[in-house]
């Protein structure tokens, strides 16, 4: 695992930024796993800059959202398609008939999940997971105690979780109680796993996934078996870190 500790959130979405696209470099149709939330947007940004310049074109690219929530209508702007075509989509200029997110209004959930990773099979995998970390060690919504052989599938959040989201409904909106996600084993079949987070509310998190046992109380920690991780951290995220200083001196070693 690749950790890389950045001075602020800027750099934090320009050092992701640098990375993805060396990870996309040659792949006429590159496929991306898309997390929602606050963690990407500087990412997302960043690429977003880019594709403005026309250093890079994602038109070409397919999309994977990683989650949605179950019971919220695609169409509402809480849904989690509409918050990957407004943050994603349109920044990127990705073709929004390429973007897949799984769906949470389905008559037979079970179904529609197991469709849902088919496609990614279909499309040749994954290859750069853009991914965020929850306070409780989530990836997608694989809460604590998920099976690292788990596979797309219906979830129940945890009330850690609703409550943490709770910042994107409104006054007297319910946050929805259980959601559609990737499994650890969907995510662990991406070539590539690029991972941002910012904040000290994600410092414990972060410590155990990056030197704590590799356990399902922390879903995250599965990452320590990928081959190809970056994480990428503000110096706030990066406060646990015991070995926060030999991550800074890789990085001295490679500029
Ligand atoms: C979102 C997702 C989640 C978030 C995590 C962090 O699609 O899968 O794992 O990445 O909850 O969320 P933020 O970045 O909003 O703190």
């Amino acid at each position: 695992m690749e950790v890389v500790i950045c001075s602020d959130e800027q750099q934090v979405g320009q050092v992701a930024a640098n990375r993805v696209l060396r990870w996309v470099e040659g792949l006429t149709t590159p496929v991306l796993g898309l997390a929602t939330g606050s963690s990407p947007l500087a990412l997302y940004n960043e690429l977003a800059r880019r594709v403005e310049e026309g250093e890079i074109d994602f038109s070409c690219g397919i999309g994977f959202a990683l989650d949605e929530y179950v019971g919220i209508d695609p169409e509402n702007p809480l849904s989690y398609r509409q918050t990957i075509l407004r943050t994603v989509v349109e920044p990127l200029r990705m073709d929004p008939t390429r973007v897949r997110v799984p769906n949470g209004s389905a008559s037979d959930l079970a179904a529609a999940a197991l469709e849902y990773d088919r496609a990614i099979a279909a499309a040749g995998g994954v290859d750069v997971q853009v991914l965020g970390i929850g306070s409780n060690g989530h990836i997608g919504f694989n809460e604590p105690t998920s099976s690292f052989a788990s596979r797309t599938r219906v979830k129940t959040l945890t009330e850690q979780t609703r409550a943490d989201n709770a910042r994107f409904f409104g006054e007297g909106e319910r946050v929805p109680t259980h959601c559609v996600t990737q499994g650890l084993g969907t995510i662990m079949e991406a070539r590539h796993v690029v991972m941002v987070v910012t904040g000290r509310h994600k410092a414990r998190a972060v410590t155990a996934m990056i030197e704590g046992p590799v356990a399902a109380v922390c879903p995250a920690s599965i990452l320590q078996f990928h081959p190809s991780v970056l994480v990428v951290v503000d110096e706030a995220a990066a406060t646990g870190l015991n070995h926060a200083d030999y991550f800074r001196h890789v990085v001295d070693i490679l500029i």
